[in-house]
């Protein structure tokens, strides 16, 4: 299967009381074509770090992030643009990701505005849009604190999706909500993920939930990772302590 996104080598060090605390130590992973790989594993193991090394929203201290054999962190304006074309991200927290002056419709369009959609086009997209992550469209004229958390994260889905991406990229989508939301999030994303084509990457520390979307899956723990294969293969015969444990605490 096609490559899609590679890492390599990659670690990030921060300072903490002056001294260098390693946040990511040597990870190394592909995403391929297709694949739904869950990243798992305690807060503060490096997973945000990751993921927003994986946006460039931040730069790795050594190491390399290739998106179809180019490094990000090297892209001209021009390859970045094309870059978050293909892969967009999905936050924990809906509420903070939107302008909360911003009706929500603006904020959904604004991806299609910025590829050059005209705006006519882009307000019929939107339509399209709410509908397909099952909102009903009165929701693209209210603000963010309007809406509960569960729609809210249904519209930055449908952000994130509005230009077609390849990859998706979701920090812990799910945490802030309650059971049943979890449930129904992890289905619209059954769905988009069939109707898209897309490939996705998805942190949480939820197996029950990565046992239904995921296929593969990474165990980090303090920046490594210490434990990968297939979803299912893992979870039913992990090798790690670490993991046995996470699977006990879970399960
Ligand atoms: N900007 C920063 N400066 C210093 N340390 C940081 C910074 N960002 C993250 N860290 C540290 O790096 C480690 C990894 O943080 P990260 O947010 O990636 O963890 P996480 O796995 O996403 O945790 P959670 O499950 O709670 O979201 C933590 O010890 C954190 O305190
Ligand atoms: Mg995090």
């Amino acid at each position: 299967m096609q490559e899609i996104l590679k890492v390599i080598n990659l670690t990030k060090n921060y300072l903490k009381n002056d001294h260098d605390f390693k946040a990511l130590d040597d990870i190394n992973f592909t995403l391929k074509k297709g694949d739904s790989l869950a990243i798992v594993g305690e807060s503060g193991c490096g997973k945000s770090t990751l993921a927003n090394i994986l946006i460039r929203l931040e730069t790795p201290t050594t190491g390399e992030v290739l998106f179809k054999d180019k490094n990000i962190h090297q892209y001209s304006r021009q390859e970045l643009k094309q870059f978050y074309r293909q892969v967009q991200m999905v936050f924990q927290l809906p509420q903070e990701s939107f302008n909360p002056r911003q009706r929500l419709g603006d904020s959904i369009i604004e991806p299609l505005l910025n590829i050059g959609t005209n705006k006519a086009q882009a307000k019929q997209i939107l339509d399209d849009l709410l509908t397909k992550v099952a909102l009903p469209l009165e929701i693209k004229n209210k603000y963010p604190h309007q809406i509960s958390g569960g729609q809210c994260q249904r519209c930055a889905i449908a952000r994130a999706i509005s230009i077609k991406p390849q990859v998706l990229i979701c920090d812990e989508i799910t945490s802030a909500l309650d059971t049943i939301t979890q449930m129904e999030i992890l289905n619209l994303l059954l769905k988009l993920r069939q109707e898209l084509d897309l490939s996705i990457i998805f942190i949480s520390h939820d197996l029950a939930l990565v046992q239904k979307l995921c296929n593969k899956i990474l165990i980090m723990y303090q920046g490594k990772i210490i434990e990968r294969g297939l979803t299912s293969e893992v979870l039913k015969n992990p090798q790690e302590e670490y993991t046995k444990e996470l699977i006990n605490i879970c399960s």
